[in-house]
């Protein structure tokens, strides 16, 4: 009988690690089936590559945040990957914030500070759309959440422009034809290509290496708590496996006088 439980026990562990441990299976946007990606920061033990996210805040510095807001993220959450206090300082001080209302009750411009959110290209909605021909570039603080199978999407939609849409379709003014965007017609163009930004640290930059880089800095700002999280149910298991282990020995004592 006890024997029993001790095994179902063990069971019950070894199924609550299969199932938090298997990484994401491929889903399908569309009908079509995304292409997988590696990521560093999948699997149990799996963190953020920290020179892939430096990167990856410099493309989307450089390249999305000229129309994505990423309105959850502050600059001084930097530090949890590793920028110094003056190098957030000085990422901050790139932008403006509004604040106010001063002693003369006005409002008034100043530079961002750590504590800031990182600041929107627009002011509000109706100058977003109006600059994108109508379309609202979403927020992209959650997307890689909000979005099924996140970062293998964002990868698959960054790459997956064609220069002419297929025979027999025809696409809207403004509009790029995307293989796994839903519907294929998106109002974002193509937003990088090879080159397309010159990295700080050197690492050539291949459209490739940007589109992934940029999934892996979106990954980071959509679960900036996914290494804790980890490194927690890591303690939880190894603490509830030395738990089983102690209550059989206990057990075993107590039945090896009553037989
Ligand atoms: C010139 C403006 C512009 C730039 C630069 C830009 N985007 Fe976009 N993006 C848009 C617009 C507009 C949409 C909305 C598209 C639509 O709804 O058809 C969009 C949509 C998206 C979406 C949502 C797709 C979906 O499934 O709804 C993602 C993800 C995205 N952009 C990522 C990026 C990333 C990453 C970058 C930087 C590498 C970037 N964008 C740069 C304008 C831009």
């Amino acid at each position: 009988m006890m024997k029993k439980t001790f095994l179902s026990v063990l069971s019950a562990l070894a199924i609550v690690g299969a199932v938090s441990f298997t990484s994401t299976s491929v889903e399908a946007s569309g009908g079509v089936a995304i292409p997988q990606q590696k990521w560093s920061w999948t699997g149990p033990f799996g963190t953020f590559d920290r020179a892939a996210l430096r990167r990856g805040l410099q493309v989307y510095t450089e390249v999305c945040s000229g129309c994505h807001s990423l309105n959850l993220m502050s600059y001084r959450n930097l530090a949890d990957i590793g920028f110094s206090e003056d190098e957030i300082k000085a990422i901050a001080a790139d932008y403006e914030v509004e604040d106010g209302p001063d002693d003369e009750g006005e409002m008034f411009f100043r530079e961002a500070m750590p504590a800031d959110k990182f600041v929107s290209p627009f002011a509000n909605e109706k100058a977003a759309r109006a600059s994108n021909n109508g379309a609202m570039p979403p927020d992209l603080s959650l997307m890689i959440k909000a979005r099924k199978d996140g970062a293998n999407y964002v990868h698959a939609l960054l790459n997956g422009y064609e220069e002419e849409a297929p025979e027999g379709v025809e696409l809207n003014e403004g509009m790029s034809y995307n293989h796994y965007f839903p519907g294929n017609q998106i109002a974002m163009a193509p937003p990088v290509e090879d080159d397309y930004v010159e990295y700080e640290d050197g690492t050539p930059a291949t459209q490739q290496q940007i589109t992934s880089d940029i999934v892996t800095f979106l990954a980071w700002a959509a679960e900036p708590e996914l290494e804790e999280r980890k490194k927690l149910g890591l303690k939880v298991m190894i603490f509830l496996g030395l738990i089983t282990f102690m209550l059989y020995g206990l057990k075993r004592k107590i039945w090896a006088k009553l037989h």
